[in-house]
């Protein structure tokens, strides 16, 4: 279980107009299920990355649990395979030439995990995300939702910190992503895990969100539990996108 604070983080790409993100200012409890929610362009994507050390900032710092992670500053940047986070993304992301184990033991295989430690971590996993006997498919093999599930397994079998998950729904038909709403909260739950939830659907962060944070043109306008935003949104803009 892990922290996360942005603390006055921006970024400026190089020949950007403007900042992608502008002074982002976020503490997240350990446990909490957070959701970016926003319009297209509007910096989720960039704030995720920066968390995960995919993406630099150029000023302000981010810290996971307390310690800093990124600060320009004074020159400080933790690779992000030091930073102990696991990442799903919106396209399927799994590799179609290496079986549903092979898939989730990856990360363990790079990082020199002993074979018996593999086998009981993926098999661990894979009942997680209910796909205990499915080992030895083929991702063709797989729907579309399944294929999501092994993503999702792979982003857990590290035991990160901190999951981070960038639209990862977006790709499934209506019916499968609701399930895979429930489904994720539950693991989150059950695992009791630090997740930041990238999306620009309302319904989804509103559903699976401990707290929402609402961004416009690479600012926060609004942060607050589902309830609190849809009481009081702070601007029509809010009051909009999240109706
Ligand atoms: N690699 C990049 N180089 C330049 N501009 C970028 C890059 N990545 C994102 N941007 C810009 O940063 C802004 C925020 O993008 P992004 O974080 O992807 O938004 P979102 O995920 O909310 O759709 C957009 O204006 C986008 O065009
Ligand atoms: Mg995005």
């Amino acid at each position: 279980m892990s922290t996360v604070e942005f603390s006055n983080v921006s970024k400026a790409f190089p020949g950007g107009a403007g900042k992608a993100v502008d002074d982002f200012n976020l503490k997240i409890a350990s446990g909490e299920f957070v959701s970016f929610l926003g319009p297209s362009g509007c910096g989720k994507t960039t704030s995720l990355r920066m968390l995960a050390g995919l993406e630099r900032n150029t000023s302000g710092r981010i810290l996971i649990d307390g310690v800093v992670v990124a600060e320009p500053e004074s020159r400080l940047f933790v690779p992000p395979e030091k930073r102990h986070v696991g990442m799903v993304f919106q396209s399927y992301a799994v590799w179609p030439h290496m079986s549903v184990f092979e898939n989730v033991a990856y990360p363990l295989k790079i990082s020199k995990r002993p074979k018996a430690e593999i086998a009981q971590r993926v098999t661990e996993m894979l009942a997680v995300v209910e796909l205990s006997g499915l080992e030895q498919r083929m991702p063709s093999q797989l729907s579309g939702g399944q294929q999501q599930r092994v993503a999702l397994a792979r982003g857990l079998v590290m035991q990160p910190k901190v999951l981070l998950l960038d639209e990862p729904l977006s790709n499934l038909d209506a019916k499968l992503r609701e399930k895979m709403r429930v489904d994720i909260r539950a693991i989150q739950q059950k695992l009791g895990l630090t997740v930041v939830y990238v999306t620009h659907d309302q319904v989804e962060a509103n559903t699976m969100s401990d707290r929402i944070v609402i961004m416009r043109a690479g600012h926060i306008v609004q942060t607050g539990t589902p309830d609190e935003i849809r009481r009081a949104p702070v601007d029509a803009f809010v009051a909009d996108f999240i109706r």
